[in-house]
């Protein structure tokens, strides 16, 4: 019998890290793991950090600093650092935090188990390497931890972009997509569980190009191939990169009604000359056509991005352009950043631009993608919406799902059952939801 034992994973970042901290807790799970949420209850904590932006390595190692009491008091507690800040910085997290008992990157939690025996036997093993093997084919067939009607399926994972401000390439590594037919069998089994709908990820997930059973899929053929797994009403992807939209992507979008409405296309900038110095490899014009065409295929489609104000080098004309190209797409929503140097990329060795103007720019963009959001989803108002029902809302009665827009959307409704769909007709448009009534 191995002995039982508690596990409090606290995760950062992006979607991938919360499909990683999943995956980890499972791999836990024969070594006598369950998952706590109550981190002074736990024998073991994991980290699981992003190095995106800004001083994200200083935040692990203050979280950390508040993890020392819990250590004092519980001296056979274990504590590990996971994710993209354990990628960049290795071995020196063991040297700046003696409190932490072991490191690993995000291509090696399969030997999570082993490394937790390790720690048990006294050792601090740090573990970075871009492994031969898949991780994913050496986790243990255990349950899942997430039981809700939603679910994140790494299709891909990587990058081989270079985008002159992005850490990801060294800490994720490698571009890989997994084989297909892998990916079917884990949909199918996701849906036997009760999930309704998949969303797809990858860092670069339009660029998956998987070993299929008669050759190499897209992610146009995964999808449609998804698509046919009864049960299965919903199908996302994220994130994606212009340069891989491809025609039978773009085509999907008209011709799968699994397929949502919405897709995250990040642009960075609208100025061609900062994205040439961003090494995006697209133009501004080029990402406005794309839109068009997606668009045209379907028209009801929901736009969202990512931009980044303040790149080494970018004047106020670059960043009018950004703001016409904002006002030229028409988000439904974005995300929006002040750049942030990150050590070891190209761009951190340039010179930056005053961080009050790029805080000010930031200010500037952020009042018009509000704008946007806003009349995007005051537009949903007296419209008839399918909302998946995901988990209760705060108010008594109350529960909360997603429009095939995206959007969340609180329905007070006692009948309501999580992982519902119903048919929503849309009453009011909050900040960042929607409220409304089922239609009978
Ligand atoms: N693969 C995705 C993005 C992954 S990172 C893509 O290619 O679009 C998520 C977002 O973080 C990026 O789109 C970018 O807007 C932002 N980001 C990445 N590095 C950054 C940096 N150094 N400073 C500020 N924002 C950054
Ligand atoms: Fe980073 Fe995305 Fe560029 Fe890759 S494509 S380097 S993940 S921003
Ligand atoms: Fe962050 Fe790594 Fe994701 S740096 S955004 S956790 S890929």
């Amino acid at each position: 019998m191995t002995e039982a034992r508690k596990l409090y994973i606290k995760t950062y970042g992006c979607q991938m890290n919360v499909y990683d901290s999943e995956r980890m807790a499972e791999a836990l799970g024969p070594a006598g793991y369950t998952v706590t949420d109550r981190p002074e209850s736990a024998d073991l904590i994991l980290l699981n950090t992003c190095h995106i932006r800004e001083k994200a390595a200083e935040k692990v190692y203050s979280e950390l600093g508040r993890l020392k009491p819990l250590k004092a008091a519980n001296p056979e507690l274990k504590i590990g650092v996971a994710g993209c800040v354990a990628q960049a910085e290795g071995e020196e997290i063991l040297a700046r935090a003696p409190l932490v008992d072991l490191v690993l990157g995000p291509q090696t939690y399969h030997r999570l188990p082993a490394m937790e025996a390790a720690v048990r036997a006294g050792a601090r093993p740090v573990d970075t390497d871009f492994p031969q093997e898949d991780k994913f084919e050496h986790l243990p067939k255990a349950p899942r931890t997430r039981r809700a009607p939603t679910a994140f399926l790494t299709v891909q994972e990587g990058c081989d972009k270079f985008c002159a401000f992005c850490v990801v390439p060294y800490t994720r590594g490698a571009e890989v997509s997994r084989p297909a037919g892998r990916l079917l069998a884990e949909a199918r089994d996701l849906v036997a569980r009760g999930v309704r709908e998949i969303t797809l990820l990858g860092q670069n997930v339009n660029a998956y190009h998987g070993d299929g059973p008669d050759g190499v899929w897209s992610l146009a053929r995964l999808i449609r191939e998804l698509a046919r797994i009864d049960g299965l009403e919903r199908i996302r992807y994220t994130t994606s990169h212009p340069n891989d939209m491809s025609d039978d992507l773009i085509a999907a979008h008209g011709q799968e009604p699994k397929l949502m409405p919405y897709l995250h296309l990040p642009v960075q900038s609208g100025s061609d000359r900062v994205l040439k110095a961003m090494n995006r490899k697209h133009k501004a014009a080029a990402y406005l056509g794309l839109i068009e065409r997606l668009r045209a295929a379907r028209p009801d489609l929901l736009l969202s991005g990512d931009f980044i104000v303040g790149f080494p080098g970018e004047t106020e004309a670059d960043f009018e352009d950004t703001l016409a190209l904002v006002r030229a797409v028409g988000y439904g929503q974005a995300y929006s950043f002040c750049y942030s140097p990150r050590p070891g990329t190209p761009a951190a060795e340039r010179a930056g631009v005053d961080p009050e103007v790029a805080r000010e720019r930031l200010h500037r963009l952020q009042a018009l993608l509000t704008e946007q959001q806003r009349a995007a989803q005051a537009a949903m108002v007296g419209r008839e919406v399918a909302v998946l029902f995901e988990k209760p809302g705060r108010l008594a009665g109350q529960m909360v799902g997603k429009s095939e827009h995206l959007h969340a959307v609180h329905v007070t409704d006692p009948t309501l059952a999580i992982g519902q769909i119903a048919r929503v007709e849309i009453t009011e448009s909050a900040p960042n939801s929607l409220a409304g009534r089922v239609v009978a």
